[in-house]
Formats: C-alpha cells, sequence, structure tokens
C-alpha cells in the first residue's frame, strides 16, 4: 500500500524524523483555519499518490490564511497524471538552503536492502539518476546487521553531504531505517530532505510504500486504506471473506477455486466476441465450501454490481458436492427475495453432478437456467448479457 505524503510525514514524526507542522484540508475553509493555526507562510500540496506534484503546479506557497485558500480552491479538483486532487496538506513553510535526497528500499533483483542518497535531491532527481548516475550513491545493507550510526556517517559522507550537517543527515538515516523496518516498508524516499537556513534538517516531502503482507504484524496500518479508492463492493466482500475482483464487462462470473474461475473468465471473454463484445464484469471465487450463505453473500455481491447483465455461477463439485451448491443458490435466491433480478445461468458438474441438477430443476427458480457444459453456459451467459 502507497501513503499519501501526510501520512508519510504523520509515520515519520512518530519515529522522530524532522518534519514541519502539517495538516491536512479537503476545502478552502479548511486550509484557512488550517493555515492560520500552523501561522505564517505555509506551503498547499495536493495529496496524490503520484510523484511529480510541484512540477504539474500542485505545491504552491501561499504568504497567509487567506492565500492559502485560495491556492487550495485551485489545486483541490486539478488533474495531477489521471489522479483528481481530494485533499491538499497545508504544510508550515520551509526556509531552504540545500535539497537532498535520501530512500531506503527493498531491492528484489539483488534480494537485499537498498539506500540511496544524494546530495543533487529535489524536483530533478529522476533527471540526476538518469543523466549524471554518480551523483546518486547506492549502498546495499545487510539484512541481519542492519544500519550502525557509524555505516550511516559514512554513508552521508561518501554521498558528499556537507559536514557541517553530516551529523544531522546521518541521524535522519538513521531514524529513516527505523521508520523501515518497524513499520514493514518496501520504500521510505524522502525528497527533499532540506537544509534550512538556520541549519536544520528537515523532512519535507515523503512516499512510504508499506508491505501488505505484514499488514497481520500492524493493525494500526488499517487507518491508513484510502477508503476512497477502493471499491465498495470490494470491501464488502473482504469483509465477508471472499475475493471479489471488479473488471469491466457485463456477465458477473462466480466460481470455486481460483483456477477454475480464471479459465471462466477466458471461456465468457471468448464467447461473449460473438455477442458484441460481452466480457465479464467481475469474478468471485467462493473457494471450496459454497454454503448457502457464501452463495447468498457471492450473488449479493455479484448483483449489487450495477454493470452486471447476467451472471454466470461456474461449479464443479469436490469436496462440496454439487447437491449441496444446489440447495445454496436455491436458499440464497430464498435470502435474497426481490434483490435477486438478473438472469443466472449455473453449470453444475462433478461431485453428485445428478442431484445437484435434479435440485435446481425442480425449484424452477424464473432466473435461473441450466447449461450442462462450461462453453454453453458461457455463451448463454453472454448472450442474456447482451440482451
Ligand atoms: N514545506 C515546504 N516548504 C518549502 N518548500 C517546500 C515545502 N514542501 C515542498 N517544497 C518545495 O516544493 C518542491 C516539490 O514538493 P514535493 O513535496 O517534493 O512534491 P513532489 O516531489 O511531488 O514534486 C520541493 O522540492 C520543495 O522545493
Ligand atoms: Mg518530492
Amino acid at each position: 500500500m502507497d501513503l499519501f505524503e501526510y501520512q508519510a510525514r504523520d509515520l515519520f514524526e512518530k519515529h522522530g524524523l524532522p518534519v514541519l507542522a502539517g495538516a491536512v484540508a479537503t476545502t478552502p475553509d479548511e486550509a484557512e483555519a488550517a493555515a492560520k493555526a500552523i501561522g505564517g507562510k505555509v506551503v498547499v500540496k495536493a495529496q496524490v499518490k503520484v510523484g511529480g506534484r510541484g512540477k504539474a503546479g500542485g505545491v504552491k506557497l501561499a504568504e497567509n490564511p487567506a492565500d492559502a485558500r485560495e491556492k487550495a480552491a485551485a489545486i483541490l479538483g486539478m488533474d495531477i497524471k489521471g489522479h483528481i486532487v481530494g485533499k491538499v496538506m497545508i504544510a508550515q513553510a520551509a526556509p531552504i538552503e540545500a535539497e537532498y535526497y535520501l530512500a531506503i528500499l527493498l531491492d528484489r533483483s539483488n534480494r537485499t536492502f537498498l539506500i540511496m542518497a544524494s546530495v543533487a535531491g529535489g524536483m530533478d532527481i529522476e533527471a540526476v539518476a538518469h543523466n549524471t548516475p554518480e551523483k546518486l550513491l547506492k549502498v546495499p545493507v545487510n539484512t541481519i546487521e542492519g544500519l550502525s550510526k557509524s555505516a550511516a556517517l559514512q554513508i552521508i559522507q561518501d554521498a558528499d553531504f556537507p559536514t557541517d550537517i553530516a551529523e544531522q543527515a546521518a541521524d535522519a538515516l538513521l531514524l529513516l531505517w527505523g521508520v523501515f523496518t518497524s513499520e514493514d516498508a518496501t520504500l521510505v524516499e524522502v525528497n527533499p530532505l532540506v537544509k534550512t537556513s538556520d541549519g536544520r534538517i528537515v523532512a519535507l516531502d515523503g512516499k512510504v510504500t508499506l508491505d501488505d503482507n505484514a499488514d497481520f504484524r500492524h493493525p494500526d496500518h488499517v487507518a491508513l486504506i484510502d477508503r476512497s479508492a477502493t471499491n465498495a463492493l470490494e470491501e464488502e466482500a473482504k469483509a465477508k471473506g471472499l475475493n471479489y475482483v471488479k473488471l469491466n464487462g457485463e456477465v458477473g462470473i462466480i466460481g470455486n477455486g481460483a483456477g477454475l474461475v480464471m479459465s471462466t473468465l477466458d471461456v465468457v471473454a471468448y464467447a461473449g466476441e460473438k455477442f458484441g463484445g460481452v466480457r465479464p464484469a467481475n469474478f468471485l471465487d467462493i473457494g471450496g465450501g459454497a454454503s448457502a450463505q457464501i452463495m447468498a453473500d457471492g450473488l449479493s455481491i455479484i448483483l449489487g454490481d450495477v454493470d452486471v447483465r447476467s451472471v454466470f455461477v461456474n461449479v464443479f463439485g469436490g469436496i462440496t458436492a454439487c447437491d449441496e451448491v444446489a440447495n445454496g443458490i436455491v436458499q440464497a435466491l430464498q435470502i435474497l427475495g426481490n434483490r435477486a433480478t438478473k438472469p443466472i445461468v449455473v453449470r453444475l458438474d462433478g461431485n453428485n453432478v445428478i442431484e445437484g441438477r435434479r435440485i435446481l430443476k425442480e425449484a424452477a427458480h424464473p432466473l435461473i437456467e441450466q447449461q450442462d457444459t462450461m462453453d454453453g453456459a458461457a455463451a448463454r451467459a453472454a448472450e442474456l448479457a447482451a440482451k
């Protein structure tokens, strides 16, 4: 998970890295109030998860609260590389004397952690890395040994940081290492790390990527998820322990097992070509056990997707036999009642298929149609979606 700059700033502050006062605002009013509370000159900064905000006009200095309000009004709603700005951070303005670069990342290809440091930080670091790579120092870190103060100081010296701030910069690097390891990040980047006119080292911008695989160790990371960007149905599915993925198409797909679901997507996309390019709208893997409740939860999520025009339930009975799945579908439709409105094509095969098909036939639900083969069912679901 990538964090917003203001979240990175808060994480840095928690670990003792020097940062400036900052507050988030979603309206010009809030921006003005935040600027007033911080006092003095502030910088209004677009909060989008993409780099190069400064160059895109998403970072603006404001002389006073009224100016902050105006700058926020201009930046909110701005489109930066396809990201619409919904929030700004009002940050205390720093008297910058020099801009540096520090980053720690997981270097997958070399199976190690990597520290990068440069005295040519700021908005052109990409160009520096490309045109003058010798100005960007790269030092691998031994995972077991970690980073000592003396090693941090050595890196800072090798990267040609001025001697008067070398000690402070090394401390900042150590604190950054603390953020990286204790938060289970795969990237922490500070660009710029600045030297202020009064000789202090401060992190002015932060980029952090957290390792989702370590979420179980960090219950507090849940609060960092950007709800506005996640699909509401995906959230609902996750809460119910189902794997649901939204796609762009018209046929809702429910299957048991990742392999079957993946091949169902292919078969539907292929069948859909005959019906004007009908495609899968989403997919939901109900896994091994297809109880009535799981089926009801799954159908409810799939039917809640406004793009869905027909549903294809493709189940191969194994440990959970077809008769259980069939009963699950029948009961699910009872649970859903008139919330179920779209045609459902069911293909059952495998363990206890004869009994499963009989149950569905006997239930004779007006929305359900059975097909014997996967190809036949895909074609029918695509046809119904195209109607
Ligand atoms: N709080 C601040 N005070 C003064 N200048 C700032 C502040 N924050 C950012 N800047 C200036 O704006 C530039 C771009 O901001 P930054 O946060 O790095 O965004 P991005 O990297 O997305 O362009 C920085 O390199 C710095 O010169
Ligand atoms: Mg930056």
